[in-house]
């Protein structure tokens, strides 16, 4: 087991009444599996994404619960344990690679910016190589190119294989993938998840990936939590989802997908 989340509740207290956003959350990931989160917007997906990257330590928010990753808790542990983590074991990856990048640092510096935090043993030509590899693994062609350019040089597709890159130097166990194909054009997407499934296949990282686009989900994972107003409603294997959903609102996320895109298994 990698990665378990037992009862976790996220609360906001920005407002006069507190607002739960993810309700008595339990999940499951097994080394080297792929895992599917879908739900409409606002069902508490990043939420629960960035919970299990450490991001969550707000003052705004209340945290309960349990995230074991490799059987430590991480969820309430200090920030200088889950700076061991982030970047390192555990790497995320957003929807929008412009607001993630850097827009006056070179494409290479950014890459190697967690080889920098958490491999200070490695010098610079050793980064180089590391960096020019990681460019490699996403497809980027010439690499050597790519490491000297500005985020604004690239395409958006392009920019999200630097971002999986970033996400990627480390060799994490596990990769979480919030939305990662959304702002990006169909053919572009089905290249980001083709390219997400060799890495798996390869490298043997664990996935979690986001995506209310249920179709691509169909594609990449082997198992399925279905979310909706920040509860799990339903959990399965992709075929058990696909072909017996329980939930209506399980059935109704299935029907949303165009019927031109639902690939044939
Ligand atoms: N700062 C905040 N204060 C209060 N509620 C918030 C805040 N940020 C997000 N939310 C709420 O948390 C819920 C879950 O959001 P999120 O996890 O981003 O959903 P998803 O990723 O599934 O679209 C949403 O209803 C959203 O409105
Ligand atoms: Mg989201």
């Amino acid at each position: 087991m990698l990665l378990e989340v037992n009862n976790l509740n996220i609360e906001f207290y920005d407002h006069d009444l507190p607002e739960r956003v993810v309700n008595d959350l339990n999940m499951k990931l097994d080394e080297g599996e792929i895992l599917g989160i879908v739900g409409e917007s606002g069902s508490g997906k990043s939420m629960t994404a960035m919970a299990i990257a450490g991001l969550l330590k707000r003052h705004d928010m209340k945290t309960e619960g349990e995230i074991l990753f490799e059987g430590e808790e991480l969820l309430h542990a200090k920030r200088d344990t889950l700076r061991q983590y982030q970047g390192n074991e555990i790497s995320i990856v957003f929807q929008e690679p412009m607001t993630s990048l850097n827009p006056v640092k070179r494409i290479g510096w950014q890459v190697e910016e967690s080889l920098r935090i958490h491999r200070p043993d490695l010098d610079s030509s050793e980064r180089y190589r590391r960096a020019i590899e990681a460019l490699r693994d996403v497809e980027l062609d010439q690499p050597e190119l790519i490491y000297k350019k500005y985020p604004h040089e690239l395409s958006g597709g392009m920019r999200q294989r630097v971002m999986i890159a970033s996400a990627m130097i480390c060799e994490p166990k596990l990769l979480i993938a919030d939305e990662p194909t959304t702002a990006l054009d169909v053919t572009i997407q089905l290249q980001i998840v083709k390219l997400l499934q060799r890495l798996n296949r390869e490298k043997h990282t664990t996935i979690l990936f986001i995506s209310h686009d249920l179709s691509l989900v169909r594609r990449l994972c082997s198992r399925i939590i279905v979310m909706q107003n920040g509860i799990v409603v339903e959990t399965g294997t992709t075929e058990d989802i696909f072909h017996n959903p329980v939930q209506e609102y399980t059935r109704m996320l299935i029907n949303a997908i165009p019927k031109l895109e639902k690939p044939v298994i």
